[in-house]
């Protein structure tokens, strides 16, 4: 059990926890952070644990006898180990550690895709995948010849699973699938598509980028073959990420970036690889922010998985409940909080979503506005942008309050 495990969060507790909480914004208002989809606020003992790497055992990975070059691989090696035990993955030789999760979308499109795909090939995405999947697979869709196909959405904002079985065939080899959406924030039935995918001999990647900051993720439960998702959105720093992948597909895979650390033999004529996962890891890597990494998922075990993921749907439930009091606002996604992420996109019948989002940061409420990087799923809904309210371990139902006084304020002022 940890410091703070139980049923429920202690919030205020964490909230002293989060030093950012504290400040106020615009003329004195406190700060009401629910942006956390974008990126989420860091614990003390984050920001410290990069400090004190800075200050006490800064040094090149991998590449010295130093004392302090041994203790910097060390960290950042188990980092990694923290990370699958985190996942549920079989070792650090699944875990990859990317700049964010594009990247490691990328790499698998680039070091997989590219050299797998032709014409005749298919990958099936879904209409509301994040643009890091949506254009990375378009892209290589054009440099291949395969053919990019999307899963539906019905229109309560859920996947539309008989389209799903019909659309992914023998052709398929890749089904990417977003496991909780940023704008919709439906959880997808994760395990069911990769069934899906391996039923008709494709492989399966989840983007877990909304997904392993809320709630317990096992990717061999899953079954999923590639999972990727960024600590900047589960307390950890932002210029790291992960790609989880099946151990012998990482080794039968190219490597994605070229030069120092990912070799093991180089002559003038030719190179071999280093072993997983540095192999896909070229170059100095970021090695404090592995250290940070690290530390935030201590933090959030020692929260649970289990709680912080009540917590959200606890947040979503009452943001869901609150905003369906109100005849003028669009909520997007399920409206019923089963299967459901802790964030809330919509709109205000007569406002822009940007005039909305300067109205709340006039009351210290930080909320995004815009596509969320979900544009074709935005033009599906027939608006060009939503206000989105995302929520984390820190949050308080007082918040969401707060937001709906700055809907308000909103309301009167373009009424
Ligand atoms: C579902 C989803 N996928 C991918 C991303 C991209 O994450 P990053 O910007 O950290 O690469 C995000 C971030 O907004 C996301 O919400």
């Amino acid at each position: 059990m940890g410091l703070h495990q139980s049923d429920a969060l202690d919030v205020e507790r964490i909230r002293e926890e989060f030093p950012i909480l504290d400040r106020e914004v615009g003329d004195g208002q406190p700060l009401v952070y629910l942006d956390n989809g974008a990126t989420t606020q860091k614990p003390d003992r984050v920001i410290d644990a990069i400090a004190d790497y800075y200050r006490t055992y800064n040094a090149n990975v991998h590449r010295g006898i130093h004392q302090l070059s041994q203790e910097a691989s060390i960290a950042y090696e188990e980092a990694h180990d923290a990370v699958a035990e985190f996942v549920g993955a079989d070792g650090r030789e699944e875990i990859v550690f990317t700049k964010n999760t594009t990247e490691a979308e990328n790499l698998v499109a680039y070091a997989w895709g590219l050299n797998e795909l032709g014409p005749g090939d298919e990958v099936v995405l879904t209409e509301m995948e994040h643009h890091a999947s949506l254009v990375t697979w378009q892209q290589i869709g054009e440099k291949t010849g395969a053919d990019v196909k999307f899963i539906p959405v019905t229109d309560d904002g859920r996947l539309d699973m008989d389209a799903a079985a019909e659309l992914v065939t023998d052709d398929t080899e890749m089904l990417s699938v977003v496991h909780v959406s940023n704008t919709l924030g439906t959880v997808n039935p994760a395990a069911d598509l990769v069934d899906l995918a391996h039923d008709h001999g494709a492989y399966a990647f989840l983007d877990g980028a909304q997904a392993v900051p809320t709630r317990p993720v096992d990717v061999n439960d899953l079954g999923a073959d590639f999972y990727a998702f960024s600590g900047h959105k589960m307390a950890g720093p932002t210029g790291i990420g992960v790609l989880y992948g099946k151990q012998e597909l990482l080794e039968e895979m190219e490597p994605y970036l070229y030069g120092g650390d990912m070799i093991r033999k180089v002559t003038f004529e030719e190179t071999t690889w280093n072993d997983l996962p540095w192999k896909f890891e070229a170059g100095t890597p970021n090695i404090a922010q592995a250290v940070g990494l690290a530390e935030a998922i201590e933090y959030l075990e020692e929260l649970g998985m289990e709680s912080v993921q009540r917590h959200e749907e606890r947040l979503a439930e009452y943001a869901l409940d609150r905003m369906a009091e109100f005849d003028d606002i669009e909520i997007y996604g399920p409206t019923e909080p089963t299967d459901r992420g802790g964030l809330v996109a919509f709109n205000l019948d007569g406002v822009h979503a940007h005039d909305l989002a300067s109205i709340m940061n006039d009351h210290g409420v930080a909320i995004r506005a815009g596509d969320h990087c979900t544009q074709p799923l935005h033009d599906k809904l027939g608006v060009a942008a939503s206000a989105r309210a995302s929520f984390y371990v820190y949050n308080t139902t007082d918040e969401i309050d707060a937001l709906l006084e700055a809907v308000d304020d909103a309301r009167q002022l373009f009424a």
